[in-house]
């Protein structure tokens, strides 16, 4: 039986990131290596014959899965009847900004979009932002889409997430898939608080076994909620493979499901789970089954944690109330 094709939108498919994560899901890496997939690409309209560009090579792949690709540089037809929506476009900062300074800059970009979702996208449609500042991004989309189950919106911290997976796997000298239950909280900003305490390396708690309180306070934490800037710094533009890798692994865990005994990293609306205040899109521990998300209930948060995630989740808010000034909620 030949599946229907899943459409899947991109939006800054000329950009670096774009041109990294396009050829991954048009060769199965976002839904699953038997799902066939349709690109629907939006760009603003100077960057429509970059993307186009690309579709030549994504046509020179001959992917099998790959059923088609239409370019546009109007939102409202890119999402029309799209099951995957993935908000990468957006102006990445540059060397001394903060994530902050790109609230107003990219604000404006998110509520005509989560205005299109809104109008055309598909019942089931998924929404991932990547584009920074993510979580507040995401929070001005889902706004703007009042007839969207407000848990379609989700931002990307599975790349602190995978950072924070790289840097313990060092420390503890061992592989990253030996370790389960990493947990990002907050924003995806330098606040953002990556937490080993509940995280388990081959099964025995991941804070116990490395025992350095100092690494973790003053090398693991900085290193994971600073690497953005430091790959600014190193390269002279911010990650794209990692980020576009990250996103593939944010949808595809969504799709297919946690495995057992783990759970991911994703920044969705809160239920008011862990004080984080009800509608704030805030990153916690999720499993996934079935298409759906729920937030790992019930984990002890000492004071520590407790801390740093009351300051991650005071600058969401702080984010929340700016773009409420600026009229974009
Ligand atoms: P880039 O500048 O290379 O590409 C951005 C693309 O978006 C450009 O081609 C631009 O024309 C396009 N664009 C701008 N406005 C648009 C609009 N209204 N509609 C459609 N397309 C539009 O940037 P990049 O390196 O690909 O990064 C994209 C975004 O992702 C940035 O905001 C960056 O900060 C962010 N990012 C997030 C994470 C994360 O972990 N959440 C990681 C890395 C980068
Ligand atoms: C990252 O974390 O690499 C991106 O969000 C880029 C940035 O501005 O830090």
């Amino acid at each position: 039986m030949t599946r229907t094709p899943v459409n899947v939108t991109v939006t800054g498919a000329a950009g670096q990131i774009g041109y990294a994560l396009l050829f991954r899901i048009a060769s199965g890496h976002l839904l699953g290596a038997d799902v066939p997939v349709r690109l629907r690409l939006l760009e603003i309209p100077q960057a429509v014959k970059a993307a186009e560009g690309t579709a030549m090579e994504l046509d020179d792949c001959a992917f099998p899965l790959l059923s088609g690709i239409d370019i546009f540089d109007d939102a409202a037809k890119a999402f029309e009847g799209t099951n995957v929506a993935l908000l990468v476009g957006a102006r990445p900062r540059t060397k001394g900004m903060e994530r902050g300074d790109l609230l107003e800059a990219n604000g404006g970009i998110f509520k005509p979009q989560g205005e299109a979702i809104n109008a055309g996208a598909a019942d089931d449609v998924k929404v991932l932002v990547v584009g920074n500042p993510a979580n507040t991004n995401a929070l001005i989309a889902q706004s703007h889409a009042p007839d969207v189950p407000a848990e379609r919106f989700t931002a990307m911290t599975r790349l602190d997430h995978n950072r924070a997976l790289a840097q313990l796997s060092k420390k503890a000298g061992v592989s990253v898939a030996d370790i389960k239950k990493m947990t990002i909280w907050g924003n995806h900003s330098a606040t953002q608080y990556p937490d080993i305490f509940h995280a388990e390396i081959n099964g025995k708690n991941a804070a116990e076994t490395v025992n350095d309180q100092a690494w973790l306070e003053n090398d693991f934490i900085p290193t994971v909620a600073k690497r953005g800037a430091a790959i600014i710094e190193a390269r002279g533009a911010s990650s794209a493979a990692s980020a576009a890798s990250a996103a593939i692994d944010h949808v595809h865990t969504w799709v297919n499901g946690t495995a057992e005994g783990t759970w991911t990293s994703m920044a969705v609306v809160s239920d008011g789970s862990y004080g984080v205040p009800e509608g704030l899109i805030s990153s916690f521990p999720v499993t996934t089954k079935d298409g759906k998300w729920e937030i790992v209930q019930g984990l002890e948060i000492n004071d520590f944690s407790r801390a740093r995630i009351d300051a991650s989740v005071n600058e969401l808010a702080e984010e929340r109330d700016a773009v409420r000034k600026l009229g974009l909620i």
